[in-house]
């Protein structure tokens, strides 16, 4: 298969590292705009080991010829990514989007024009990777892969993409397992995207004002604000037919802030570099859903505008 990853941040190229081993010559890497294009770059492993990647640039001819195309950019940056590339993507390439929080698929059924041999699908990742410099990446904790078709309309979309695409996808899922075990499909990405969307809702935004690493969420003094925030996402997602376990979101919460603890969470990283975050798709995203099915979202709403004031105070 040929692969073309697009974005040069730390998880574009963590995945670089870890699909061109197995795709060689395959793989190929774009940057999104206005970043830095490099040639090659290092990547320290989990062990820390260290190896130098001569970086195959992804031109035209690559997209062309791209079975696969996986869009590791922000949020924010998708809906131009996709629209910058699609034009040049074969009828039935996978279009893969790998990114924290909700609401750009919706974005892109209203401002691109999808062609819907082009399946999409979620690669949600709970890799840890930090960018010690524009050229030098470290994967700072192993995770896991959930992936899955998304569907922009369910009934049309999703069964005519999933039955021409299932030989497409089992291939891409073995070239991912073999690059980044474990991954796990799921038939219901959606409930994962979810679960995601509300740890995202909890760590990034507290570690964003606080200015604090993960593991310090896990603190008494949050736990009044994590639970509200929490009862809204729950309260949010059931009124668009999303059913999520309150206990099993704060369980999940607590347990990745332990994991991450040492971590910088890529909203404090985003607002610490003077950097737009991805709060209108996090927390944003929980407000104006809660507002178009008349649910009032105080917490949600609170934390989108705090952020969003940090992010003003740095433009
Ligand atoms: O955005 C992030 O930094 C991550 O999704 C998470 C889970 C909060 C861990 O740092």
């Amino acid at each position: 298969m040929n692969i073309v990853i697009v974005g040069q941040g730390a998880i574009g190229l963590l995945c670089y590292a870890h699909i061109s081993q197995v795709t060689a010559k395959q793989t190929s890497l774009l940057s999104s705009a206005n970043q830095h294009e490099n040639t090659n770059f290092t990547f320290t492993d989990h062990h820390n080991h260290e190896h130098n990647f001569a970086i195959n640039n992804a031109e035209v001819n690559e997209l062309k010829q791209a079975d696969v195309i996986v869009y590791c950019v922000k949020s924010y940056q998708v809906c131009q990514a996709v629209k910058e590339t699609q034009p040049f993507l074969k009828a039935n390439a996978l279009m893969v989007l790998a990114h924290n929080g909700m609401g750009c698929v919706e974005e892109l059924a209203s401002k691109v024009d999808l062609n819907i041999t082009q399946p999409l699908l979620a690669m949600l990742m709970t890799h840890g990777s930090k960018k010690l410099s524009s050229s030098h990446i470290e994967h700072t904790g192993v995770g896991v892969i959930d992936i899955g078709l998304v569907d922009i309309d369910l009934a049309e979309r999703g069964t005519l993409a999933t039955s021409q695409a299932e030989n497409r996808v089992q291939q891409l899922l073995s070239i991912l397992t073999s690059a980044m075990p474990p991954v796990h499909w799921h038939n219901n990405i959606q409930q994962k995207q979810w679960l995601k969307l509300a740890v995202n809702c909890v760590i990034n935004p507290i570690t964003a004002i606080n200015n604090i690493d993960n593991g310090q969420v896990n603190s008494a003094q949050y736990k009044p604000l994590i639970e509200k925030v929490m009862t809204e996402v729950v309260t949010v997602a059931k009124s668009v037919g999303v059913l999520l376990k309150f206990d099993e979101l704060i369980t999940t919460v607590l347990t990745v802030a332990d994991a991450t603890a040492k971590n910088c969470s890529s909203m404090r990283a985003d607002v610490l570099a003077n950097k737009t975050t991805e709060i209108d798709y996090i927390n944003g995203y929980i407000h104006n859903l809660g507002k178009q099915n008349g649910i009032a979202t105080p917490e949600n709403t609170q934390l989108w505008q705090t952020v969003k004031a940090l992010e003003a105070l740095s433009h």
